[in-house]
């Protein structure tokens, strides 16, 4: 790391990321450690500048209040504390400083320079990806989403051709998003990609299956072992790329910030395909997460899609899967993002999907009774996704919408707007 960094350790704040976003924003990378790190460790890391005792309401444990080793008040760098009773720092605040506070002590005391930035970021992780791959081959499982795809796009600035990503397309993928991931990374990035079309097993799998868990654990299930096969396939691999990112690894809000082993293997593949973990966006929030995208090339489209679940359009074909609805949530899904593109709401609203029940109603269609589906928008704003609201669409842009999906999706003749907040409802339907 050539980035200086300034360390917070969580002695049972609850607001251990917000000090940490807070000291990135003003150009300082930062990390989060558990209260009980030595002075070794804390040596250990590098281009230390400084160090926060973070304190807060967690931070009496089955009555016992956790402290930091005493011996990491010589630890040789300037220490402050937030919330936490120290006469031995340098300075004691009560609550979260404000940014000209945390200036003062990050510039003026710490003397840490500015110099967290993409282009340094990536090229640090260029150079520590390289270093622990040398010449062997690195695996990635590139499902398209935000984080496979900036770790993709990260392994082949680092290492070319030894990184193989594998797509495996399990048929409940967006219109044209397995075509956008050949496109992307095959065609324009030039990357060792293997392509896999499993829609055919997939649904043979999801035949008659109404339960969703159910079909959660199928489509999960498969997915690794599509995945296993493919890699049983390929020779002298040694290593597996992974999109963890910080919130992955750090538990927020919890009493300490403990560290997960990044050695271990992607769950569900068998004990004997063990691989080395590659994770370079492990230090990184979504946000970044995306800005790294944009610096290393990806489309805006790309690093900027809303949350799409594991188990695709699967879950938003309600009950057992069929053709006929599937292919409906998919053409009506293509639409809505169509219309909110064109009116800018794809920037404004954070998940915006269609659903297609397992029932049909009776309408009129060419003078006579038909007998079709029923689409129905979700469109959400949330934080965290476990509280969300609904966007409230305007009637005339939902008017256009609901047209073109009668007009346009096949079986279709019914469309509803679902108003329902989570809770009590949730985001997705199954
Ligand atoms: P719910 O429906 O629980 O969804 O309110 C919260 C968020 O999680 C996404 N979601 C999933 N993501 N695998 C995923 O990777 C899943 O099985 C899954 N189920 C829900 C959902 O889209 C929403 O953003």
């Amino acid at each position: 790391m050539k980035q200086d960094m300034i360390v917070i350790l969580d002695l049972g704040s609850t607001e251990n990321t917000v000090l940490a976003r807070q000291i990135r924003a003003l150009g300082v990378y930062s990390e989060i450690h558990p209260h009980d790190i030595t002075v070794e460790e804390l040596h250990a890391l590098d281009n230390v500048k400084g160090v926060i005792l973070n304190g807060g309401e967690n931070r009496v444990v089955n009555g016992v209040p956790v402290e930091i080793d005493a011996a990491l008040y010589s630890c040789g760098y300037p220490i402050i504390s937030v919330d936490y009773p120290s006469s031995q720092c340098q300075k004691r605040f009560s609550a979260l400083p404000t940014d000209e506070e945390l200036k003062a002590f990050v510039f003026d005391e710490c003397e840490a320079e500015a110099n967290w930035n993409m282009p340094n970021f990536i090229e640090d992780q260029v150079e520590l990806i390289r270093k622990q791959v040398g010449d062997k081959k690195v695996l990635l499982a590139l499902s398209g989403g935000v984080d496979s795809s900036v770790v993709a796009a990260m392994l082949i600035k680092a290492i070319g051709q030894q990184l193989v990503c594998v797509h495996v397309n399990h048929g409940l993928m967006r219109k044209n998003e397995s075509e956008s991931v050949v496109e992307v990374f095959r065609n324009q990035l030039h990357a060792n990609l293997i392509y896999v079309d499993a829609t055919e097993r997939f649904l043979g799998k999801l035949e008659g299956v109404a339960d969703p868990e159910q079909k959660r654990k199928i489509i999960g299930g498969e997915f690794i072992r599509v995945f296993e096969e493919e890699a049983r396939k390929l020779s002298g691999i040694d290593f597996l790329g992974q999109g963890t990112i910080y919130p992955d690894i750090i538990e927020s809000g919890t009493k300490t910030a403990k560290m997960v082993k990044s050695h271990h293997n992607v769950g569900g593949l068998p004990e004997d395909l063990q691989f080395e973990l590659v994770e370079p966006l492990k230090q990184l929030f979504k946000d970044e997460v995306r800005a790294c995208g944009i610096e290393l090339g990806l489309p805006a489209e790309m690093v900027y899609r809303q949350p799409f679940p594991g188990p695709g359009l699967g879950v938003r074909c309600l009950g057992a899967i069929t053709r006929d609805r599937l292919e409906a949530v998919r053409e009506s899904d293509a639409i809505l993002r169509e219309e909110f593109a064109r009116v800018g709401l794809d920037k404004k609203v954070w998940q915006y999907f269609t659903v297609v029940p397992d029932f049909k109603s009776v309408g009129m269609r060419n003078h006579a009774r038909s007998f079709e589906y029923t689409v129905i928008i979700r469109a959400i704003n949330t934080i965290d996704a476990m509280n969300a609201s609904i966007e409230r669409i305007d009637w005339d842009v939902l008017q256009v919408i609901t047209d073109r999906i009668l007009a346009e999706v096949k079986n279709v003749n019914r469309v509803c707007y679902d108003m329902s907040p989570k809770p009590p409802a949730t985001i997705e339907f199954e």
